[in-house]
This record gives C-alpha cells, sequence and structure tokens, in this order.
C-alpha cells in the first residue's frame, strides 16, 4: 500500500520540473500528550523564565473545576497571570479586541488557551492581535499575519478540532456578521500540551460531535488532492499542501484510533483509555489536514451551520460518507485502506471499490453507534433549501480546489440530496 503511494509520487518526470516538486511539513515547537500532562505548564513558563500569562478561558470551564487545575499548576511558577473567561462559541472578531485590550494593559509574555476549538481560535487571534497591533478582520484570510506572535500554549478540553496543533482561526466577522478564517503559519500554538483528563467532563453529545469533527479531518487529509497537482505561490505557499506522505501517516492512526476508541469515549465518559484515544486523534488529524487540507466535506458543512445552527461535526457526520462515495472513481485505493482502518474485516482482499463501499457503510454504522443524525432533515433541512446550500457551498473555492475530484453546482446538489 505505501509503496504504491511512493510510486504515485515518484511518476514525476523532468517535463514536471516546472511544476511541484516538493512539500512541507509545518508544526509547533513542543507536543506534550497524557494524563496529568497539564503539569508542562510549569516547565514550560519556567524553562523559558516567562513572568506574565494571560489565560483564555470560558465560565463553563471555570465552573467544572478545570481552570482551577491549570491556576494550581501556575502558581508553583513565579509568573503573574490574569484571566479571560468570556469564551464563547464561534468567537467575533470583537470578542478577539477584547482579549487584545485586556493584553495591552496586562502585557503578557504567553498566552494560554483552555478550551475547545472556541477559546483556542480566540487566543490565536488574540495572540496575533496583540502583537503586532492589527484588527482581527484585517487578519482574515490566508497568510496576513505579519510575523510571529506572543507564545501561546493551548490545553484542549475537547478532542475535535485539533486546534492546539493547526494554523486557522475561525472567527465570525463582527463587521460582515459571517464566518471566516484566520489562516496563518504563525497561527499554529506554540505548545500544545494535551492531557486527556480534561475531557472528561465533555457530555457524550459534545465527544460523539467532536469526534466527527476528528474523523472528517482525517478521512479528508488523505484524501484531498495530491501535493503535486497544486500550483504553489512562491511568495506566500499555500493555506494547504495537499495529500501527502507525513499527513498520512498521522491521519492514518487518527482513523483507527477513532475507530477503536469513540464509542467508548461516548458511552463511558470517565474511561481514560478511550478518552486517550480519542485526544491523541484529534490532535493527529489536527497535524493532518492542517497540512494536507480538507475539502468538500468542509465546503458543503459551513452553509449547514450558517442556516441551521447545527454543530460543526454533526454537519460533517452528515454530509462525509456522499462525499466519500463522490470520491470512489479517483481514490477507491485510498478508500478501501480506509475501510481497514475502520476494521473492516479482509478489506484488504476485496476489490478496491467494494472495500471502499464497505468502508463508507462502516462509517455510517460508527456514526449510528454514538446517536449523531444521519439525515439533513434531521436538522431541518427541506428539499428546497438544497439548491441555496449548494450555491453556498461553492463559494469555498479554497477548500474545493483541494478535492480530488472536481465537483460543480450540480455534484454538490447530488451530494446533498444524497444526503436528505
Ligand atoms: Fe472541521
Amino acid at each position: 500500500m505505501v509503496a504504491e503511494r511512493w510510486d504515485e509520487s515518484e511518476d514525476l518526470k523532468l517535463s514536471d520540473a516546472l511544476d511541484r516538486t516538493d512539500w512541507s511539513f509545518y508544526s509547533g515547537s513542543q507536543l506534550t500528550f497524557g494524563p496529568g500532562a497539564i503539569r508542562a505548564l510549569q516547565s514550560v513558563i519556567n524553562r523559558r523564565k516567562l513572568k506574565r500569562v494571560l489565560v483564555v478561558t470560558d465560565t463553563v470551564l471555570s465552573e467544572a473545576g478545570i481552570v482551577a487545575q491549570a491556576e494550581n499548576v501556575l502558581a508553583k511558577t513565579s509568573a503573574d497571570w490574569t484571566l479571560f473567561t468570556e469564551g464563547e462559541v464561534e468567537p467575533s472578531t470583537s470578542t478577539v479586541a477584547r482579549v487584545a485590550e485586556l493584553a495591552n494593559s496586562f502585557q503578557p509574555d504567553l498566552f494560554v488557551a483552555i478550551g475547545g476549538g472556541s477559546n483556542m481560535d480566540l487566543a490565536k487571534a488574540a495572540a496575533a492581535s496583540f502583537t503586532h497591533n492589527m484588527d482581527a478582520e484585517r487578519m482574515l484570510g490566508f497568510d496576513q499575519v505579519p510575523g510571529p506572535t506572543t507564545p501561546l500554549v493551548c490545553l484542549p478540553t475537547t478532542a475535535g478540532t485539533g486546534s492546539e496543533v493547526t494554523h486557522s482561526a475561525v472567527l465570525k466577522s463582527a463587521a460582515t456578521g459571517q464566518k471566516g478564517a484566520i489562516l496563518s503559519q504563525y497561527l499554529r500554538p506554540d505548545v500544545a500540551i494535551v492531557d486527556p483528563n480534561l475531557t472528561i467532563s465533555c457530555p457524550p453529545k459534545v465527544t460523539a460531535e467532536c469526534g466527527f469533527d476528528a474523523i472528517t479531518h482525517a478521512i479528508e487529509a488523505l484524501l484531498v488532492n495530491r501535493w503535486s497537482n497544486l500550483t504553489e505561490d512562491q511568495n506566500h505557499g499555500l493555506p494547504y499542501e495537499g495529500n501527502h506522505p507525513l499527513g498520512d501517516l498521522f491521519a492514518e492512526k487518527a482513523i483507527s484510533l477513532i475507530a477503536s476508541n469513540l464509542q467508548r469515549a461516548v458511552g463511558a465518559a470517565e474511561s481514560i483509555r478511550s478518552r486517550s484515544g480519542m485526544a491523541l486523534a484529534a490532535t493527529l488529524a489536527g497535524m493532518a489536514f492542517s497540512s494536507c487540507g480538507v475539502s468538500l466535506a468542509h465546503a458543503l458543512e459551513y452553509p449547514l451551520g450558517a442556516k441551521y445552527g447545527c454543530s460543526h461535526g454533526i454537519g460533517n457526520a452528515i454530509v462525509l460518507p456522499a462525499v466519500m462515495r463522490f470520491w470512489i472513481p479517483e481514490r477507491e485505493t485510498q478508500l478501501a485502506r480506509i475501510a481497514t482502518l475502520l476494521g473492516v474485516v479482509r478489506a484488504d482482499t476485496m476489490p478496491p471499490r467494494e472495500a471502499a463501499e464497505a468502508g463508507i457503510q462502516m462509517l455510517e454504522k460508527l456514526r449510528a453507534s454514538v446517536q449523531l443524525p444521519s439525515k439533513l432533515s434531521e436538522v431541518g433541512a427541506t428539499h428546497a433549501d438544497i439548491q441555496g446550500l449548494a450555491e453556498n457551498s461553492l463559494k469555498a473555492k479554497r477548500l474545493l480546489d483541494l478535492s480530488p475530484r472536481k465537483a460543480n453546482l450540480e455534484d454538490i446538489t447530488a451530494m446533498l440530496s444524497a444526503s436528505m
């Protein structure tokens, strides 16, 4: 299997020399993983002789005692700290401005984010805004952050977005009301401290939704357009590199971890083994997709969240099987590999197309086992909505460009109809 994919990249000929011949992998400087890893915050601060820490979190995590755990570690250092506890779901650029304002008066030499993707994204954007004295609105898009930011440590409390290792911050623009993202390699948190104990209080429904966001990241990272098919801007690089061998490594491990741990993490919240499996999977999937990319599932999901208010994980879970089926003609070998990773017995002995379909059905079973909706109608969509949803999906050009099979309006309409 691996040899086969290497052959694909070695197919480059001299005549392709002007096309892309290399790929990159980006990451922060430290990942500390494991139950009790929160202790590592102490050595990060002491080793770097940091003195002023701005913690970005929310009231729910304060009340759950998770912020107190971090404060206990901070108390063992000589640093002063202050808290911003007004993190929100889908943080807006105006909230980023409020955190940056607090930073201007406190002058932190370290940001610490505690929470799910929303709090981490808020802290990433605020660190960039504070460092460069620049409104977050001006940083939306790719490569608009002028340079490195004040260091940031992320402590995720959900296993989903992988934001602790990614280069994106999803924000709601206070100017337009639209959701957008800052994409910059400078946004990757310096340190990710992934402590599965911090995810134990995450409720079953959120655990399932976040788990399906993570598996969507891993599956899309494996299936997006190959790195050698993308054209690079020599000044800015690419927001996503396209599928490459290092991404495969992380994505494959993430899929098998989710297949064997998600159900138990949802059903037996305090199983530290399954929480650990999911926490590691989400981080690995974050490393995979933030390098290789995500594509149609995310493009189809964004209008769903905006119109019906369903979570990002639910939207992904509903549309992902139809997207995978659309990609079979271009990616049957990789889809057959995914079937094996998801636990389809003897997938490696089946014809690839058959194995690919068996893998997709296995994913649908996993979705049902954690009580996630399987149809768009379950989040309130009607057939009359499909055209409008498809037209909005087409606006996510950056994601569509990563599709290994070109998708037009008709294709997207068909995928949404199949998800009804
Ligand atoms: Fe996602």
